[in-house]
């Protein structure tokens, strides 16, 4: 049996639905539930069902075999997996932003030390280093938005769906850091060592992903 990390809600459906359509329906990833461990034998799949930013951690330390999780939180957090499929469903785009009052248009118009309030700081830190520009990147960890409006930050970086959140808290994308969506990942070992089922399962993924596509 295949374990893998996947993080409860609107994702796992998304990858619930694509795992029917591959031939290895899991209702049982759909089904409300406490339980943290949920098996599917017929597909042969176990979910271990983790918090978003923690399913890279479970995959590289082997605890899930495979992990799905977005392209945003796999940067984030920076560890040896191997990345297998673009999944295609969670698109979403990080920016960064600033509230339309200050009149910024772009990254190099901030002032110097300027603080940029993020869920991501290792993906900020890095973007703001290789665009030369000194910013003061401050971690939190959810409602983003937040800091700009509350006098905390001058910018966030964080990830926009729909626009709305930005809209409705006067803020503006004025930078694209990346774009993001599901990915499915897996530890490097377990790729070595079930490569057949992992790929049988894989490729199956990409039959329906490629369908989809035309
Ligand atoms: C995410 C993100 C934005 C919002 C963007 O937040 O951090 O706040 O969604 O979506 P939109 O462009 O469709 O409005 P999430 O719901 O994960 O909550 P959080 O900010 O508390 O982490």
């Amino acid at each position: 049996m295949l374990s893998v990390a996947v993080s409860k809600g609107r994702l796992s459906d998304s990858f619930a639905d694509l795992l029917e359509s591959a031939g290895y329906a899991c209702p049982v990833l759909k089904e409300p539930t406490r339980k943290l461990v949920v098996e599917s034998p017929g597909a042969g799949l176990r979910f271990i069902l983790a918090k978003p930013s923690d399913v890279p951690t479970y995959v590289e330390y082997g605890a899930a075999d495979l992990g799905v999780v977005g392209k945003d939180t796999l940067v984030e957090a920076d560890r040896r997996v191997a990345e297998l499929l673009d999944l295609q469903y969670g698109r979403c785009v990080m920016v960064v932003a600033v509230p339309k009052a200050a009149g910024v248009t772009a990254v190099t118009d901030l002032d110097f030390n300027s603080r940029v309030a993020t869920k991501y700081p290792h993906i900020a830190r890095t973007y703001f280093q290789n665009q030369g520009i000194q910013a003061d990147i401050i971690p939190l960890h959810g409602s983003i938005e937040l800091g700009p409006i509350i006098g905390l930050a001058d910018a966030i970086v964080d990830i926009t769906e729909t626009g709305r959140t930005l809209v409705e808290n006067g803020l503006e994308s004025i930078a694209t850091v990346m774009d993001s969506s599901s990915r499915l990942v897996a530890n490097r070992v377990s790729y070595k060592m079930k490569y057949l089922e992992i790929q049988r399962l894989v490729n199956a993924l990409e039959g329906v992903l490629a369908d989809e596509d035309h």
